[in-house]
């Protein structure tokens, strides 16, 4: 559910805010240059996570999410940009780097390394990696405060309530337990009398209630979308508190307008998936936010991708209200068009209880990877959890798809198929045969449908049709029994083609989900290009005659 009252500090006024002025191009933007408009990129982005944590599970499986499709699109041939990275501002970071006699910037610094080596374990294909403290975030942070400031968006009020330091909000009477505390969870709570700048949410409410019901793929799955509508028709929005006072807080981005704060570390933190964009010149976002707009001595490059608006934000069920709500809000102010899509995935827990690090009930990404491999732990993640409703961790559960699915499934089938083309035939693909190509093409398009719909759990599940279908085709040809006997070599020609197709077309469908096996069964097949371009995945692209590498083994089986 979506909290209601957690993170403004009080209900506001109606105040009617000043319909935003279609944005007007800069004197120097409104010249004709004349600039290649590069197509679009599909823009893909994750949450940027707390920098003040250890990676854990519910980090890994989201960058993973976004990577498989930010792959996929990749193989079927649209220029993709993909954004993740740190959200390193606010008083928790303030204070921890306090409690370790730190800055807060040598903290985020040596933190920073952590969580990028996080992105390269998981084998992530992210092109860029935003920290919210680099400079071309923040100024662009500053460009939206001072115009929606110019605006009339803000106002200033004094506000007296309890604080959060732990969720850096104010909490309100509905917060309170029945005993009338407040939930440890909330850490320690402070009453505080406040000065700070709110931000009017109100006046875009029905406006927002209208967009969600003209894009219903706006919110994505549609049980998340219905929560948010629900939430916006039964509540009336409250303002948003965008600022804290550098006297409490200085760790933050000041306030362009009064030095005496600094931004809210949400306002910032959501910003950051349209400041990337403006710093590389992306002439996609409002002129006026364009850190390297294109001229004609600079026309429009790769350089300056065109992004905005982004594709997909692929965020946490708990983060729903400040992605659905404040963010088309603070996007519709600015003047930008909105992403068309929050695709919402849910929450891991571990052996049916919440994880936590002071029970020792965790999952560590890095511990396992380091165990089975990267492609082990994606597939357990991707083919166990749907996006959408929570799940639930298991080692047994991960061992049992390891050692079902990917040793004796996709493992057994191409080490064996591989290994008896070596034995039999020298390692020379035979010539072309058919017999399994309509299975493949069936699975082939199913994938393709699946994908364009982010289906990733039931596109796996189809590609894993094809490996059991292949691995029953070895068991009723028989092949070890056809090479005993001379009089049946061009059947035996038919297995090994269909069998060695079948798994080069399984790396083209595994590429996206598990790119280090796809490229080891392309390497073994002999084949030295990426699995990685979708169109590939066509009956009949190996060539008979081809000499194949050396069969071995991608899933160990291990010993429990
Ligand atoms: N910094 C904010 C996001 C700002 S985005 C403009 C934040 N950070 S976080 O580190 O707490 O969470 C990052 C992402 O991880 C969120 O999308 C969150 O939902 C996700 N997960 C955190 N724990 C999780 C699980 N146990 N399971 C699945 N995902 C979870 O929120």
């Amino acid at each position: 559910m979506i909290s209601v009252n957690v993170l403004n500090c009080e209900a506001a006024s109606f105040q009617k805010a000043p319909t935003p002025s279609k944005l007007k191009l800069l004197p120097s933007a409104r010249k004709s240059v004349k600039v290649k408009r590069m197509s679009k990129r599909f823009y893909i982005t994750t949450a940027i996570d707390y920098v003040n944590g250890q990676p854990h599970l519910g980090h890994a499986y989201e960058k993973v999410i976004a990577d498989v499709i930010a792959r996929a699109k990749r193989s079927l041939g649209q220029e993709t940009f993909f954004l993740t990275g740190l959200d390193e501002h606010g008083q928790k970071v303030q204070q921890a780097a306090i409690a370790e006699g730190k800055s807060p910037q040598a903290y985020c610094d040596e933190l920073a390394a952590t969580w990028k080596a996080f992105a390269v374990k998981l084998e992530l294909t992210n092109n860029d990696f935003v920290r919210t403290t680099q400079t071309r975030h923040k100024e662009v942070v500053q460009a939206i405060l001072a115009r929606l400031y110019e605006q009339g968006h803000f106002y200033k009020k004094v506000y007296r309530g309890f604080y959060s330091t732990r969720e850096e909000t104010f909490l309100t009477e509905k917060d309170r337990r029945p005993d009338g505390t407040f939930d440890p969870a909330y850490g320690e709570v402070a009453e505080l009398e406040e000065e700070n700048y709110y931000f009017k949410l109100r006046s875009h409410q029905e406006w927002l209630i209208g967009y969600l019901e003209k894009n219903p793929s706006f919110v994505c799955p549609d049980y998340r979308r219905n929560e948010v509508l629900g939430f916006l028709r039964n509540h009336l929005l409250e303002d948003l508190c965008i600022s804290r006072p550098a006297s409490r807080l200085n760790w933050g981005i000041p306030l362009p307008f009064d030095a005496n704060f600094v931004t809210y570390v949400w306002f910032d933190a959501l910003t950051n998936y349209i400041s990337i964009p403006a710093a590389l010149g992306d002439p996609g976002v409002p002129p006026e936010l364009n850190r390297h707009p294109p001229t004609s001595a600079n026309p429009n490059s790769d350089a300056q991708p065109a992004l905005w608006p982004a594709d997909i934000h692929v965020i946490g069920k708990d983060i729903l209200k400040f992605h659905s709500v404040y963010w088309p809000i603070m996007l519709k102010a600015i003047g930008a068009p909105l992403p068309k899509q929050i695709l919402v995935h849910g929450w891991w827990q571990k052996d049916g209880q919440k994880m936590s690090k002071s029970t020792g009930n965790v999952v560590d990404p890095i511990a396992v990877i380091d165990e089975w491999g990267v492609d082990a732990f994606r597939f357990y993640v991707l083919r166990e959890l749907d996006i959408g409703p929570d799940g639930n961790w298991t080692d047994a559960g991960f061992r049992a798809r390891y050692s079902a699915e990917l040793a004796n499934g996709l493992g057994n089938l191409v080490n064996r198929s591989l290994s008896m083309l070596k034995r039999y035939r020298n390692g020379m693909v035979p010539p072309v045969s058919n017999e399994l190509s309509a299975d493949a093409e069936r699975v082939v398009a199913e994938t393709l449908a699946l994908l364009e719909q982010n289906q990733l759990q039931s596109a796996l599940q189809s590609i894993w049709s094809l490996v059991t279908k292949a691995n029953q085709y070895v068991d009723h040809t028989a092949p070890f029994k056809l090479a005993k006997d001379p009089a049946k070599a061009a059947r035996l020609d038919e297995v090994l083609y269909n069998l060695a197709e079948v798994c080069r077309i399984l790396a083209v469908l595994l590429w996206p989900f598990l790119p280090s096996t796809a490229s080891k069964i392309h390497g073994q097949l002999g084949l030295e290009e990426a699995p990685d371009r979708f169109a590939a995945a066509r009956w009949g692209g190996l060539t008979p005659g081809l000499a194949i590498g050396a069969p071995t083994p991608l899933f160990p089986r291990k010993e429990v």
